[in-house]
């Protein structure tokens, strides 16, 4: 209790030292001062500094059904079902059933042998996901070592589950390169904050195969810096970004010929 008061007390100096000396966060709280009310004040300072991000995501053409999504790249949309085994919706958790199901579409309709998430947490994605792939197919999911972690990592995640690997690490310094050109699907659920989900895709460009799909969460008005990086990667790999109807999901194919700086 006394250690959380603490913490409390110091995130509040560190956003008041913030906006005392950063005129452009000093700028959003003042017409913001609701934000402050959030628990993540680290949320409050992405969405100060990345506020161009709000433009963007108004953007009507950006958003797309995931059948239209899929049928706009010859994609089979398989219509056998779908086997969601985890669907307790915790206030915890961070992907919705509906997204689950995207995704699982996604997976199916490319046959996808590799999937790698960043950002196990309790492994209920991972599970559900490994649920409804190839049984030679692997799902590979990344979080941070179990002691820095206040929750049981990847809980959910059985022993004998062969099709799931856990790996531990820091996404910003974890070594991706036996995973270079190897994956079908990269989803980005990790640290979400600007630097970190700009680190995470570039890995994802070069873990990502030709023609594969690289799947970030929180493409969403309540986390502009991670959309602004979202945004940018795109720009910069000239990648076709959509929004999936429905879901806080942003979807884009790696092209062929990509070269990745
Ligand atoms: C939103 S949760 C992921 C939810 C999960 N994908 C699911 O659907 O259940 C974000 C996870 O990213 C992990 N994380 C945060 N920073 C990380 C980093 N730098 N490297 C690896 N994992 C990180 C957190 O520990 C947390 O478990």
């Amino acid at each position: 209790m006394i250690k959380k008061i603490i913490k409390q007390f110091t995130d509040w100096i560190v956003i008041f030292k913030k906006i005392i000396f950063h005129s452009k966060i000093r700028k959003y709280v003042f017409s913001n001062p609701r934000s402050l009310l959030y628990t993540k004040y680290d949320s409050v300072i992405e969405n100060a500094l990345y506020g161009k991000a709000n433009e963007l995501l108004r953007n009507r053409e950006l958003e797309i059904t995931i059948e239209d999504y899929l049928s706009s790249y010859n994609i089979e949309n398989k219509k056998e079902e779908i086997n969601i085994p985890i669907k307790y919706q915790g206030p915890t958790d961070s992907i919705s059933v509906f997204e689950t199901q995207v995704l699982c579409k996604l997976t199916k309709g490319i046959k996808a042998k590799s999937i790698f998430e960043i950002g196990t947490f309790e492994g209920r994605n991972a599970v559900n996901i490994a649920n409804n792939i190839d049984k030679n197919a692997k799902f590979y999911t990344l979080d941070l070592p179990q002691k820095i972690c206040k929750f049981e990592v990847g809980k959910y995640i059985k022993e004998k589950n062969h099709k799931i690997v856990q790996l531990f690490g820091n996404s910003e310094k974890f070594d991706f390169s036996k995973f270079h050109n190897k994956i079908d699907i990269m989803f980005i659920d990790g640290y979400h904050h600007y630097k970190t989900v700009l680190l995470d895709s570039e890995n994802a460009m070069k873990c990502v195969k030709d023609n594969g799909f690289i799947v970030w969460h929180d493409l969403d008005f309540t986390q502009l810096g991670t959309s602004y990086a979202i945004f940018q990667i795109c720009k910069k790999y000239n990648l076709q970004l959509k929004k999936i109807s429905g879901t806080v999901m942003g979807i884009a194919r790696k092209k062929p010929g990509n070269i990745i700086k």
